[in-house]
């Protein structure tokens, strides 16, 4: 957690915003300026219109909060898609990247340098597979995990050329690039971009006999599913599922993809979901959470009959494996251990869901989620932005996903008052719906 003094420090410069007039008025209810409508128009006018934020126009971020340009200080129920696990700018992992920022940052893969081993060894031997491919952002993780099961088809099972096949989940998110948008199965994403990359097939999430029937394709190389689906809503499988899967992919020769891109480094609490059913899928892809949201690090890991079909110039990418990331890695696993992080997932989301599930049943129809990866599903006569933008009035950020449904993950930095606090917020703010 952060130390006494800095929470001292926070605590201090939440005093003078409060003298200077810019934190939440008496009230408690936030109040934006023209400061922030100059943050949106600005955007608006000169960027791609490819994301609808909701509007708050943020400037700086600490621990479990983050503050708008007009001084207001929010809750973050978000963690930038489970990124900031650790917190916002944890001085640890500031650390980590100003230290090695200022000695050496870049040389690419042209050369070796004397961070990538040193992380490549850690991380390795903290997730127990032979070998690592570090990249940059989830989406280039997938990829990699793509690749490396067409190569391993055609190399290690010996599909005949260009036949490999992968099976994908029925609402599956990782990312938006032509390979993950042609085996999504969510109109916004895949819509008005095709020709799609053949070899893909769906099945529906959590069902096992739809996934048997695929597996027994002599050309299926992989499976590639999230524990938990995060975009598609926190979609939490049956218990059992993932064991289930092992077994399935293991009788088919067939390799397990888990992609704990968002459910991965303590969110669900555990330090990987797949660890709630004791289950080591065959290429584990992590992300996000993987740099403490501090610079975008990613990593696919496997063993060797797997990683070694990748021969030299097959793959590979300019940042990934850089010295700063592999520093800001290595610390950023460090402090999801050294704090315990899933330990605190796990307690906090217990009360988060206990309490939540006690909402009216009118208004709130189902919670669901793992450790501290939740989200509600708000009835139907309610619209989730309008949720979403009442919660920022009362100090707390979330965003809804799909509709109906509001994710609930904050960082997992956040102790059981502040979750209690946050608990407060919504409690009133679904109550005054
Ligand atoms: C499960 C999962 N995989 C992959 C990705 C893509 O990660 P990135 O946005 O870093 O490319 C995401 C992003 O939300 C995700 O949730």
């Amino acid at each position: 957690m952060f130390s006494k003094v800095q929470r001292q420090v926070y605590a201090f410069g939440n005093a003078c915003q409060k003298l200077t007039g810019l934190q939440q008025n008496v009230r408690g209810v936030i109040t934006q300026t023209a400061k922030s409508q100059t943050v949106f128009d600005k955007e608006a006018k000169y960027g791609a219109h490819n994301y609808h934020p909701l509007p708050v126009a943020i400037n700086r971020g600490e621990g479990v909060f983050m503050w708008d340009v007009d001084g207001n200080r929010y809750y973050d129920f978000l963690s930038a898609y489970s990124a900031v696990n650790q917190g916002h700018s944890h001085p640890k992992i500031i650390k980590a990247l100003t230290d090695q920022a200022s000695t050496l940052a870049l040389t690419s893969r042209a050369f070796y340098n004397d961070v990538l081993g040193e992380y490549e060894e850690y991380v390795t031997k903290l997730f127990g597979y032979d070998k690592v491919l570090p990249m940059n952002t989830g989406v280039e993780g997938g990829e990699t995990a793509n690749k490396l099961a067409r190569k391993w088809a055609y190399n290690v099972k010996k599909v005949p050329k260009d036949q490999a096949k992968i099976v994908f989940a029925e609402g599956n998110f990782w990312g938006r690039t032509l390979a993950a948008i042609s085996s999504s199965t969510d109109p916004s994403s895949y819509d008005g971009y095709g020709p799609y990359l053949p070899g893909y097939t769906i099945v529906p999430y959590n069902d096992l006999e739809a996934l048997e029937k695929e597996l027994q394709d002599p050309n299926c190389c992989a499976f590639m599913v999230e524990p938990i689906q995060g975009e598609a809503g926190v979609v939490v499988p049956q218990e059992g599922y993932l064991r289930k899967v092992r077994e399935l992919c293991t009788k088919y020769n067939v390799l397990w993809i888990a992609d704990e891109v968002q459910t991965g480094l303590c969110r669900t609490g555990k330090m990987l979901a797949v660890d709630h059913e004791n289950v080591k899928p065959d290429i584990l892809i992590l992300g996000k959470a993987l740099s403490g949201g501090i610079y975008p690090v990613s990593a696919v890991l496997a063993d060797d009959e797997v990683m070694l079909t990748i021969k030299p110039g097959e793959h590979g990418s300019t940042y990934g494996g850089n010295p700063l990331g592999c520093r800001v890695a290595i610390a950023a696993l460090q402090v999801l251990l050294d704090e315990k992080l899933a330990d605190n997932a796990e307690k906090l989301g217990v009360i988060l869901r206990n309490e939540l599930s006690k909402l009216p049943k009118e208004k709130v129809k189902l919670v669901r989620g793992k450790g501290l990866l939740n989200a509600i599903v708000i009835n139907d006569k309610y619209d989730a932005w309008d949720v979403c933008v009442k919660l920022r009035d009362n100090g707390l950020l979330a965003k809804p996903t799909h509709g109906d449904i509001i994710r609930f993950a904050p960082p997992l930095v956040i102790s059981e008052q502040e979750l209690n606090e946050c608990i407060s917020i919504i409690k009133s703010t679904i109550e005054s719906l």
